[in-house]
């Protein structure tokens, strides 16, 4: 069973995405009474109208977590125009704390999947709270910064987005590193298709473009739960999928006690690999500069 803690928009609309894709069955957990519950039986009418029979269940009941193999967080506060995802660490850093305080109580064998912001922090936090083992705590952020580098090439170079294999890694956050010298359309180079120019232009629009979104509409949503839910895919079928995810480094990339986007093989057993890519020096001042500001923001937590 997958739990979602948060009911709010995002965590809503992975349930909508788990359920259409039927991964498996749901409980969605929120403090705010009759919230959840309400989402529930909505979720459950749009399943039967696909035919679809998975259980799902709301409930203000933490206990309920004990049922869960997966655990994916997105209590919290989402950016405010104008906010970073680090703005984010005073108010949502004591929630995750006491939301990772109960699943360590009523869940010490499952997975935590965080989303809420800002997240390599928050699955820091999560991860010291509950005390699980490294492959079984990890983030979403840079499939979602993946899909939107994907995105903007694809418009770009006008070819199929289902042609386009790329890769974003490093802090979800200002400091992330978009990887053109690891993407390809289809195996041919990026550089065949696009000038330096126009490929750094895509690299700095992948970067400010949530908050262009945040901006227009209030928050993103789309993006980050169709993200969530091709981990969550790739973790329920045993995909053994190559993915960018927030993982604990213990001296990969040189560096070590820090929560950060790296290339990672996804299965039944949460992080199962990571992949070390040979990082040239600009991606690597880059990669620092995200080490630099998440170990900074953690050093302001008391764990
Ligand atoms: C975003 C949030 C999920 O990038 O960090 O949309």
């Amino acid at each position: 069973m997958i739990a979602i803690v948060g009911s709010g928009r995002v965590g809503a609309n992975v349930a909508v995405q788990i359920v259409t894709k039927e991964l498996d069955d749901l409980t969605l957990i929120d403090v705010a009474q009759n919230l959840p519950q309400g989402e529930a039986l909505d979720l459950q009418h749009m399943a039967a109208s696909y035919g679809i029979d998975l259980k799902i269940k709301g409930t203000n009941d933490f206990s309920e977590l004990g049922r869960a193999d997966l655990i994916i967080v997105a209590a919290g506060f989402g950016r405010k125009p104008g906010q970073t995802r680090l703005d984010l660490m005073k108010q949502n850093s004591g929630i995750i704390a006491s939301v990772s305080k109960e699943i360590a109580k009523y869940a010490k064998s499952s997975m935590v999947l965080m989303i809420t912001n800002p997240m390599d922090a928050m699955t820091y936090v999560a991860h010291r709270v509950t005390g699980f083992p490294t492959n079984r705590v990890f983030g979403m952020g840079g499939m979602l910064d993946s899909c939107r580098f994907k995105s903007l090439l694809a418009q770009e170079l006008g070819v199929s987005s289902k042609s386009l294999g790329v890769m974003v890694i490093g802090e979800h956050g200002e400091s992330m590193v978009p990887l053109p010298r690891f993407s390809s359309v289809s195996g041919v180079a990026l550089e065949k298709f696009l000038s330096k120019k126009k490929m750094d232009e895509a690299v700095e629009m992948t970067r400010k473009i949530a908050a262009e979104v945040i901006a227009l509409k209030g928050a993103t949503i789309y993006g980050p739960s169709a993200s969530v839910a091709s981990m969550v895919d790739a973790i329920v079928n045993d995909r053994k999928s190559l993915m960018p995810a927030s993982v604990y480094l213990n001296g990969e990339f040189g560096v070590s006690d820090i929560y950060i986007g790296v290339p990672a093989i996804i299965g039944r057993d949460g992080i199962e690999r990571i992949v070390e890519v040979p990082l040239d020096e600009a991606e690597r001042a880059i990669f620092l500069r995200g080490v630099t500001s998440l170990k900074d923001a953690i050093s302001t937590l008391d764990l």
